[in-house]
C-alpha cells in the first residue's frame, strides 16, 4: 500500500520505493508535513508537526492548498470569486478516499497506470461551507517511482455562481531551514532549452507563458535544488505541468525563508465560471523527488513519460529514421524533386520521407493557404497519392506536414469563415507569419479540421504526421462564447485541441505523430500524451543543438527529442561543422536528416550510409536507455552524455569538443551508471578500432581515455558491452 493513514492524527503518508510525502489535517486545514527521502513509517508520526494554525497563524504554516484572504499573505494556490463579488473562501477538510491505480482526467492528458498495483491515489475532500465550493485534491503515488502526481477538481455544490480566478495544480511549501536554488528552462525561438539556475532569496521567481502555448521562452517545468546539488549528487524536486497552454510556475520565499512553489494554468487573463452543479478539473503536475541529483530526477521523468505518458503503438517501437524536405527545398519542389530525395534516401537506408510545408492550396511562401488542406496540383500533378506511392515504391514510408490550428487570411477557408479565427469583434486581428489562429473552442472548427485530415488519411498512405503550430495566440476571444465566459477562451482552446488530438490519434493509430511549434514552442508533457515525439528546435546547427538537446533532456525522454542532420553552412547560424559531428549530435536523439540528399558528394553519402546503419543498431539503447549527462555544453568546450541499458550490460558514450585546444592535457572521461562489478568491452563507434576491455569501476573512477584530434568540432562515440563479471577480483 503506497498510502498509509493514521486515522486518529489524520496523517497521510504517501510512500514510494525511495520517497515519502506526508500531509496532515490540522484544525481542518491540509498541512504539508514532509517531502523527501523515504521515511520508515513508525506510528505515531502524527506528532511531527509542531505548529498548529492557532499557534503559528496561517502565514507561517506549510500548507497543501492555501487559500487567500484569511491570514496567509503568500501567493494562494487558488482564488474563487463569489456572486456577491467577495473573493474569500475557507476550505476545510471533509474526508478522504483512496483508490488503487490512477483515475484518468476527463478531457486532459495525464500519466496513467497499466496495472492498479503500480500506484495508489489519495483524494482529499475539502469544503467551503459558506459557498458550497467543494475541492478535491488528488495525489497519485507510484510504488516503484519517486513520483507524486497532483491535480485539483473544483465543484460548485452551492446555489449561486462561482468564478475561478486562479487554480494551481499543485502547491508545495518547503520548510524554512535550507538554502535553495531554482532550475528551469528558458529560451526563445531557435534557442530553446537553456538550463537556468539561480539562488532563491526572499521574494519571488516566476516563469510563465501568456502565449496560449507552453512556449519557447519558458518550459512548464521547474525544480528546486540545494546549492550543492549536481548531476549525480544532492536533492532535486521537480515540477512538470502536463499542459500545453499558458502556464505559470513560481517559487516565493517568505520572510522566514520558506519557499512556496505554485504551478498551474496561468492565472493571468484566466477566469472560469462554475454554475451550480458544474465542475472544473485542473491539469496535473508531475512531481519528482531525487536524492541523487538532477540526473536521477531526469531519468525518473524519462521512464515515466516514455512508458506511462506516451501512448499508442509507437510508445514501444523503435522510431524510423527520416528525411524531411523542409531545409532541402522549402516551398520550391515538385513530385520529381521529392521522389529524387526519397530515392537517394532509400539507397542510404533511410526509412521515412516527410513532405513538409508547401504541398497544399497555393502555398509558394508562408503567406497563404493555411486551412485549405487540398493538394496543390501545380506542384504535385498526380496529387499526394502519386507522391506517396512513388516514395513507398522506393521502400520508404510517407509522412506529411500539417499546421491544423491555423488559418491564412489569404485562404478559401478564411474567405468562407472569417469568424473561425480567435478574435475580438471590432479589433485588429494581429497576424504573425501572415496567419491567424483557428478558434478551437468551436466544435465546427475542430470538425472541419478532423474531416480535412481524415479525407487525406483515407486516400493517401500516410504513416507519419508532423503537427506544426507556428504562432502564439492573440486577441484571445471566441465568437462562440458569451461575455462572462470570454476569459475561458485560452484554456478552452487547449481543451479543444486535446479533444481533436484524442479523436485523430485514436482513429488513426497506425500514424506516428510528431508535434512541433516552430521547433520547441510546445515541447511539453501535454503534447507527448498524444504524440510521442517532438521537433525540438528549428535550429539544426549541431553546436547549438548540444545545448538545446541537453537542456530538453532535463525533463523529456530522448525518444521524444527529434534531431536532424542538416546542410552546411547551417541555415540558422551559418556555421560549418563536419558531417560526422552533425551525425553524432543528431544520433543522440530521435534521428533524421533534413537536407537535399541528392546534393551530397559520394564521400558524404558513404558517411550518411554508415551513420544510418549505425543508428539502426543503437537506436534501441538511445531511445529507451537511461541517460547520464556527463559534461554540460553550458559549462565549457566539451559535452558528453551516455545511454545505459536497464540491466547495465550495454552502454553508449558520446563526447563532443567544440574548439580545438592548443597543447592539450591528457584527457579521460569519467563514465556513470555502469555496474562497477562488470567488465566492459569498449568499441569506438567512430573508427571501429580494436576493442579494449575495462572494468565498470575503472571506467567510472579513472575514466575512459580520450584521443585528442587537432581541429574544431570533433566528436566520438563508444559502445560498451559487458563481457564477464569481475566479482571475485580484489
Ligand atoms: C516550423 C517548423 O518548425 C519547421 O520545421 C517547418 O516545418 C516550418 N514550420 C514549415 O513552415
Amino acid at each position: 500500500m503506497s498510502v498509509i493513514v493514521e486515522s486518529q492524527a489524520k496523517l497521510f503518508h504517501l510512500q514510494s520505493s525511495g520517497m515519502s510525502y506526508m500531509l496532515q489535517i490540522v484544525d481542518g486545514y491540509p498541512v504539508h508535513v514532509y517531502w523527501g527521502s523515504k521515511l520508515k513509517h513508525r506510528e505515531p508520526m502524527g506528532d511531527l508537526l509542531i505548529n498548529t494554525p492557532e499557534k503559528a497563524g496561517l502565514d507561517r504554516l506549510p500548507q497543501e492548498y492555501p487559500q487567500y484572504g484569511s491570514g496567509d499573505f503568500r501567493n494562494p494556490a487558488y482564488q474563487v470569486e463569489l456572486e456577491d463579488g467577495t473573493r474569500i473562501t475557507e476550505l476545510q477538510y471533509v474526508g478522504y478516499r483512496i483508490q488503487a491505480g490512477k483515475p484518468p482526467l476527463a478531457g486532459l492528458p495525464a500519466v496513467y497506470t497499466e496495472d492498479d498495483a503500480e500506484a495508489d491515489t489519495l483524494e482529499l475532500e475539502l469544503l467551503d461551507a459558506y459557498s458550497g465550493l467543494k475541492v478535491y485534491l488528488l495525489y497519485t503515488v507510484f510504488a516503484e517511482r519517486n513520483v507524486i502526481v497532483r491535480s485539483v477538481r473544483f465543484c460548485n455544490e452551492g446555489e449561486a455562481k462561482l468564478r475561478l480566478r486562479r487554480v494551481a495544480s499543485a502547491c508545495v511549501d518547503f520548510s524554512s531551514n535550507r538554502e535553495r536554488e531554482i532550475v528551469y528552462l528558458s529560451g526563445a525561438w531557435a534557442r530553446e532549452g537553456n538550463v537556468t539556475r539561480k539562488p532563491l532569496a526572499q521574494g519571488e521567481v516566476r516563469i510563465d507563458s501568456k502565449r496560449g502555448m507552453s512556449s519557447h521562452q519558458f518550459n512548464p517545468f521547474a525544480a528546486l535544488v540545494d546549492p550543492d546539488t549536481t548531476e549525480s549528487r544532492g536533492e532535486a524536486y521537480g515540477f512538470s505541468l502536463v499542459y500545453s497552454g499558458s502556464f505559470e510556475a513560481s517559487a516565493e520565499v517568505d520572510s522566514f525563508g520558506s519557499a512556496r512553489v505554485n504551478i498551474g494554468v496561468n492565472s493571468f487573463d484566466f477566469a472560469w465560471l462554475l454554475n451550480p452543479g458544474e465542475s472544473f478539473q485542473s491539469p496535473e503536475t508531475v512531481m519528482v523527488y531525487s536524492g541523487q541529483g538532477l540526473g536521477e530526477m531526469s531519468r525518473t521523468y524519462h521512464r515515466l513519460y516514455r512508458t506511462r505518458l506516451c501512448r499508442g503503438r509507437y510508445r514501444d517501437e523503435e522510431r524510423p529514421i527520416l528525411v524531411n524536405n523542409w531545409e532541402a527545398t522549402y516551398f520550391n519542389f515538385n513530385t520529381d524533386k521529392l521522389a529524387a530525395i526519397a530515392e537517394e534516401g532509400a539507397k542510404l537506408g533511410i526509412e521515412l520521407f516527410v513532405l513538409d510545408d508547401g504541398w497544399f492550396g497555393k502555398r509558394d511562401s508562408d503567406n497563404s493557404s493555411l486551412g485549405d488542406w487540398f493538394e496543390d496540383r501545380r506542384k504535385l500533378p498526380g496529387g499526394l497519392k502519386e507522391v506517396a506511392d512513388r516514395i513507398n515504391g522506393f521502400g520508404l514510408k510517407f509522412g506529411l506536414w500539417f499546421e491544423p490550428e491555423m488559418i491564412s487570411p489569404d485562404s478559401d477557408l478564411y474567405r468562407k469563415h472569417p469568424d473561425w479565427c480567435l478574435h475580438v469583434p471590432g479589433r485588429r486581428r494581429s497576424e504573425a507569419r501572415w496567419q491567424l489562429v483557428l478558434d478551437y473552442t468551436r466544435k465546427e472548427v475542430r470538425d472541419y479540421v478532423y474531416d480535412s485530415l481524415s479525407a487525406i488519411f483515407s486516400t493517401v498512405p500516410v504513416s507519419y504526421v508532423k503537427w506544426d503550430m507556428n504562432r502564439g495566440l492573440t486577441e484571445i476571444g471566441s465568437a462562440d462564447l458569451p461575455p462572462e465566459r470570454q476569459s475561458e477562451t485560452a484554456h478552452r482552446y487547449v481543451l479543444g485541441l486535446y479533444e481533436l488530438l484524442e479523436r485523430i490519434t485514436a482513429d488513426y493509430p497506425h500514424i506516428l505523430f510528431e508535434s512541433c511549434s516552430s521547433g520547441g514552442g510546445r515541447f511539453d508533457p501535454g503534447m507527448l500524451y498524444y504524440m510521442p515525439q517532438t521537433w525540438t528546435s528549428d535550429n539544426t546547427d549541431a553546436v547549438e543543438r548540444l545545448k538545446i538537446q541537453y537542456g530538453t533532456s532535463l525533463v523529456y525522454p530522448v525518444s521524444s527529442i527529434g534531431a536532424h542532420v542538416s546542410a552546411v553552412p547551417n541555415h540558422q547560424v551559418g556555421r560549418i561543422t563536419p558531417l560526422e559531428f552533425r551525425g553524432d549530435v543528431a544520433m543522440s536523439g530521435n534521428f533524421g536528416y533534413e537536407l537535399d540528399l541528392t546534393r551530397l558528394t559520394e564521400e558524404e553519402k558513404a558517411t550518411v550510409k554508415r551513420q544510418v546503419a549505425a543508428y539502426k543498431q543503437i537506436r534501441g539503447l538511445v531511445q529507451t536507455g537511461d541517460l547520464y549527462r556527463l559534461k554540460s555544453p553550458f559549462e565549457g568546450n566539451e559535452s558528453s552524455w551516455m545511454f545505459v541499458s536497464e540491466n547495465k550490460e550495454e552502454a553508449l558514450v558520446y563526447h563532443f569538443q567544440e574548439k580545438a585546444v592548443p597543447h592539450p592535457p591528457r584527457r579521460s572521461l569519467r563514465l556513470a551508471g555502469l555496474d562497477p562489478e562488470l567488465e566492459y568491452e569498449v568499441h569506438s563507434g567512430t573508427d571501429g578500432t580494436a576493442a579494449a576491455i575495462h572494468g565498470g569501476d575503472r571506467l567510472m573512477g579513472l575514466g575512459l581515455p580520450l584521443i585528442y584530434e587537432q581541429k574544431d568540432y570533433t566528436s566520438g562515440w563508444f559502445r560498451l558491452q559487458a563481457v564477464k563479471s569481475s566479482k571475485n577480483e580484489a
